[in-house]
């Protein structure tokens, strides 16, 4: 009786964790409950609390739960292109997909902030109907270089352009009540050798460009996680880091959120815990002992674990699964598929049309890619949808007619390649590098379509992802094949008066020079997510006024790239594997090979345009922020008011074309650059109009904020705005030198 009463008395005194009782929960937890907070769910270590959880099967990771506090776990899951968990279940006849929403390139391709967070908000819905807390996502790094294999899942080679869709696409997701992860913090810039890779980078470059979007998005969007990234940074881990993640990310920028690492990402737990990394996932027993250990043995303070297990708390009180949500599995795919359709439908760029398109009769239709349409790019950034709609499909859905030898042609083929492909891959979804049909070329086909067909439509697509770069051969250039094949239908088809249209249905950028003059229409398609096929047949007919603009340059020759002399080229004679690393004994960090071991950010702050602009005399390919319209649109009437916080610049905007359509203004400013060396201009704001009739105009509205004007300054560690002339200019893309105005400061 009285074991009784003591016990009873006991769970009446022990809380359960609330919002407002987290110090009291922490100070009653032993120091292996706070290790397995901190540690996350994969590690088994601490007894029964790690085995009762059963997250959501596919999730990527979870949390512990520690039932005598009333702590449940919560579930963390993949990505940025759409939520990713197991489509189907042992012994459940209900299925579980999740929309294939268009890849992050594609999403920043819109230049549509609101666009991309009606995306955030589809998607977010369906991390909580699905009965997930946390989405790890969006990715938000720099594109350094073209090669990078991870740029499909990243927004641009800008900061202000990735830092507004990031904010936008947190804030969609959120107002979900669930939480979102900006991820990887940061300078995540290559895959060859992730885990080890050191990037060397100025103070000033990390802040003004590397840092930047991770800046923007927390101060414009309190995304509830940031995801620490697997890479050293000036000889420090990123997720070992006190100035990373307690001086800069807390206490300079005001992060009120939870650290995660990578998952496995750095090495020193207690190290990670004491910059204020405040969960190690997926978790390890290996790493839950060590912190346990580093505690016992006082090289971690218990203050330091403390702080990280109530900011893990502070996560878990927000989380839908701690409030006892009752997600139902069954969120609206149909309604979602919309959104997909209609984002997508704004990430199209037209890079060129010599009055190929719109168009509306009879197509020959070439490419494998065009009868196998790629939604998205591989590795935790790709989701299993329920369908995908390929080029055919959506040509045949808008109402075109396939020549119908050809077609027949294909289809026959791709049966082939679909079996050689499986057989190769096998049902393995997590393939570094899926193996893709090979680009056939019929020449009799040809030949003969070009007779009876009206235009011809080609599709070259590209596929990559997690854990490798691509190679300059293979994934940049054009492959043989593909180049005979467009060369034979472009001389076939020229020869009887008839257009080639390319579709370019591909995760990153590729060389475009040397074959461009062939097509006389290049419609960039990227990865639009499970309604590709019907986005591209749409802008074919003119359905949609393409409204792109690149968020990076097409530069004319790989090599022309500011970062090519610092990017690992895998091709070269370095025989490592993808996920190659090396350590020398006793954990020391070996530097021995360059963009390797280590990366040196040489070009600085000059990414992208701002190189190109500055530096190199030669010629791009196509600019940062470019994009054709089916209309024209005139600009006029920019003025510049000064306001209590910088100035509103106003433009307006007039359709002076026979088709409704959607332009964007780029505002780029250009500073006297006398006291620190400036790039020749920078993107310091953008709008989009709203869809435009023929004859119509809007008057749109940037706001420059004066902060935005400033340099970060090593010396003095501050961001200093130059004394001086500045030119605001308003342009159709960072070539274009666009309608000026000046100010003074
Ligand atoms: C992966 C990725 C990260 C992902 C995590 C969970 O290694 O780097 O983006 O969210 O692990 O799958």
């Amino acid at each position: 009786m009285l074991t009784l009463l003591l016990s009873a008395a006991l769970v009446a005194a022990t809380p359960v964790l609330r919002e407002d009782n987290i110090p009291e929960i922490v100070s009653m937890m032993t120091l292996e409950e706070k290790a397995a907070i901190v540690v996350g769910g994969a590690s088994r270590a601490f007894d029964g609390i790690g085995r009762d959880c059963d997250p959501v099967k596919g999730s990527a990771g979870n949390t512990h739960a520690i039932p005598r506090l009333g702590i449940p776990f919560i579930v963390l899951a993949d990505g940025p292109a759409g939520l990713r968990i197991n489509p189907t279940r042992e012994g459940d006849e209900k299925t579980y997909y999740c929309t294939g929403f268009p890849i992050g390139t594609m999403l920043s391709s819109t230049w549509n902030t609101d666009l991309v967070e009606e995306v955030g908000r589809a998607m977010g819905n369906e991390v909580l109907e699905y009965g997930v807390d946390v989405l790890l996502g969006p990715g938000i790094n720099i594109h350094r270089n073209p090669l990078c294999g991870r740029n499909f899942e990243y927004y641009s080679e800008d900061p202000l352009l990735a830092g507004e869709m990031a904010a936008a696409m947190v804030s969609g997701i959120q107002s979900n009540g669930v939480g979102a992860c900006i991820k990887h913090f940061a300078l995540n810039n290559q895959e060859l050798n992730r885990l080890h890779n050191d990037a060397l980078v100025s103070e000033r470059a990390m802040r003004e460009i590397y840092l930047k979007p991770f800046e923007i998005a927390v101060r414009k969007a309190q995304p509830w996680t940031i995801m620490t990234s697997y890479n050293y940074i000036n000889g420090i881990h990123a997720s070992e880091s006190p100035d990373l993640l307690t001086a800069i990310l807390r206490d300079t920028w005001g992060f009120e959120g939870t650290v995660m690492t990578d998952w496995g990402g750095g090495y020193d737990t207690a190290a990670q815990v004491h910059a204020g990394n405040d969960m190690v996932q997926s978790g390890s027993d290996r790493r839950y002992f060590e912190l346990i250990d580093a505690v016992k043995e006082g090289r971690l303070e218990v203050a330091d674990l403390d702080k990280c297990v109530a900011r893990v708390l502070k996560l878990i009180v927000k989380s839908p699964r701690y409030k006892g949500y009752a997600y139902s599995n069954d969120p609206d795919l149909t309604a979602h598929a919309a959104v997909c359709r209609k984002a997508a439908d704004e990430g199209v760029i037209l890079l060129k049309n010599r009055k190929a398109l719109p168009y509306k009769g009879n197509v020959a239709l070439f490419g494998v890619t065009s009868y196998r349409f790629i939604a998205g790019g591989t590795g935790s950034g790709d989701v299993h949808r329920p369908y995908v709609v390929d080029l055919k499909q959506g040509l045949s859905d808008e109402g075109y007619e396939l020549y119908a030898p050809l077609d027949g042609f294909y289809t026959e083929y791709m049966k082939d390649e679909d079996w050689r492909c499986r057989m190769i891959d096998g049902n393995n979804s997590w393939v570094i590098d899926r193996e893709r049909p090979i680009e056939i070329v019929p020449m009799d086909l040809i030949a003969s379509s070009a007779k009876e067909a009206g235009e011809a439509v080609i599709t070259f697509g590209r596929v990559f992802g997690e854990g490798k770069d691509r190679d300059l051969y293979h994934s940049y250039m054009l492959q043989s094949r593909e180049r005979e094949l467009l060369e034979a239908v472009s001389s076939a088809f020229h020869k009887e008066g008839k257009k080639v249209v390319v579709i370019l249905n591909i995760g990153g950028a590729v060389e475009t020079a040397s074959w461009r003059d062939l097509a006389d229409a290049i419609v960039l398609a990227w990865q639009p997510g499970e309604e590709g096929g019907h986005t591209v047949a749409s802008v074919l007919s003119g359905a949609v006024n393409p409204s792109g603009r690149l968020p990076m340059t097409l530069s004319m020759r790989y090599e022309d790239e500011p970062s090519a002399p610092n990017f690992p080229l895998i091709y070269a004679d370095k025989p490592f594997n993808y996920s190659f690393y090396r350590r020398l004994e006793n954990n020391r960090k070996d530097m021995s090979v360059k963009d390797i071991d280590y990366t040196e950010y040489k070009e600085d702050i000059f990414v992208g345009y701002r190189w190109f602009n500055t530096f190199a005399k030669k010629k791009i390919a196509w600019p940062f922020g470019f994009g054709l319209s089916y209309t024209s649109f005139r600009w006029s009437g920019m003025k510049v008011k000064e306001t209590s916080d910088g100035w509103e610049v106003t433009l307006t905007v007039k359709n002076t074309g026979k088709m409704a359509g959607k332009d964007v203004v780029e505002l780029y400013v250009s500073a006297p650059g006398k006291d620190m060396e400036k790039p020749k201009r920078e993107l310091k704001g953008f709008a989009k109009t709203s869809l435009l009739d023929p004859g119509c105009s809007e008057t749109v509205t940037i706001l420059l904020p004066s902060g935005s004007l400033a340099s970060y300054d090593e010396d003095s560690a501050t961001w200093v705005t130059e004394k001086g002339r500045y030119t605001l200019s308003a342009a159709r893309n960072a070539s274009d030198r666009g309608i000026r105005k000046r100010i003074r400061i």
